[in-house]
């Protein structure tokens, strides 16, 4: 029975890009090392999040982010985590976290090829109820003729060379694309390892939710507004769309990359860029979008042409089916 292949046959994460990396000649193991830093951090996550209220790990830590957020103990401790795992892989050379107002550049004698741009626990507003929340991550590869510098970050975001984001759901599920299709992997807990149960992941050419913050609706520009008229109300005949909307991004595209629709945090005129971060929130997953068949789109242009100029850039993001998100670059069009 194929759809049992993995119970016997198990494609953990590991093997799954050590055979994908196989196909380059010149790959060292770099990236699965690295890869396999991400994975524990990941799994303390998850471990953390699930025992949070018994660990008195909801809550605050008391302290302001650089985004003036109030920063949840999980932030705190999840963000530790990850640069910490990062650093110690010896893969990177330059770090950039929500958590963390400068970019971190790793010491020489750890120093690697990778950069990597990361929401350590995207969804803090959902700990303490007990919501699903996740880690989102972006990877850029240094070229080997200069020394990192933070231009090697400021990159748009099609020069990633992979990106993915781990949700701690009613299943730890991580997915990742290294730019060849998406794929998705559930930790079985008792291996403590991630098995491929999604492969080849592909969004439906359109879908039937939206997914948005509607409590902002009055700020909204006009295609925006015009674009969640037309999901209620429909004029072509088709049946109007439902909405869903978690709050966390993490399992708001989660959802929209499984079932099809659209995600978006769109400009308003309190936040004229929106609220996502360009480099580790809308990257990441523009690019998981763009390779599992979808769109992402900022209401200007494709969001991974973007050049970031600092690394806690906004943007508002619109992504997710490619027909949806043609519709609404057609809202967009006609306003000029
Ligand atoms: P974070 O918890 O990493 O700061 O990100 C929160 C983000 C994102 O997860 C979500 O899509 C969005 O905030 C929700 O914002 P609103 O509460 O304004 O809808
Ligand atoms: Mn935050
Ligand atoms: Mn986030
Ligand atoms: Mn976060």
């Amino acid at each position: 029975h194929a759809a049992d292949a993995h119970r016997t046959d198990l494609m953990t994460i590991t093997r799954f890009v050590l055979n994908e990396q196989s196909k380059y000649p010149e790959s060292r193991g770099d990236f699965t090392i690295l890869l396999n830093h991400i994975v524990l951090g990941c799994k303390f996550v998850c471990s953390s999040v699930n025992k949070a209220g018994l660990a008195k790990l909801i809550g605050l830590a008391g302290e302001i982010n650089i985004q003036g957020e109030e920063q949840k103990k999980l932030d705190v401790l999840s963000n530790e985590v990850f640069i910490k795992a990062l650093v110690s892989s010896g893969r990177t050379c330059i770090l950039v976290s929500e958590e963390d107002e400068d970019a971190i550049i790793v010491e020489p004698s750890k120093c690697g090829r990778y950069c990597v741009v990361f929401d350590p626990l995207d969804g803090s507003s959902n700990i303490d109820c007990v919501v699903s929340i996740g880690t989102i991550f972006g990877i850029y590869m240094v070229k080997d003729d200069h020394e990192p510098t933070l231009a090697d970050v400021l990159q748009p975001g099609k020069q990633m060379v992979a990106a993915g984001y781990c949700m701690y759901g009613s299943s730890c599920t991580l997915v990742l694309s290294t730019g060849k299709g998406v794929n998705g992997f559930t930790l079985d807990p008792s291996l403590g390892e991630f098995i491929l149960t999604h492969p080849d992941i592909r969004i439906p050419k359109k879908g039937k939710i939206y997914s948005v913050n509607e409590g902002n609706a009055k700020n909204w520009d006009g295609p925006t507004a015009k674009y969640v008229e037309n999901c209620k109300f429909p004029k072509d005949g088709s049946p109007s769309k439902s909405l869903r909307y978690i709050g966390s991004m993490v399992a708001d595209v989660h959802r929209t990359l499984l079932y099809g629709g659209t995600f978006m945090y769109p400009a308003d005129k309190k936040s004229p860029s929106g609220k996502l971060r360009v480099l580790y929130e809308v990257f990441p997953m523009s690019f998981l979008m763009e390779n599992a068949g979808g769109q992402a789109f900022t209401g200007k242009q494709r969001a991974l042409d973007l050049v970031p100029t600092k690394i806690h850039d906004r943007s508002p993001i619109f992504l997710g089916s490619y027909d949806d998100i043609e519709e609404i670059k057609a809202l967009y069009a006609a306003e000029g």
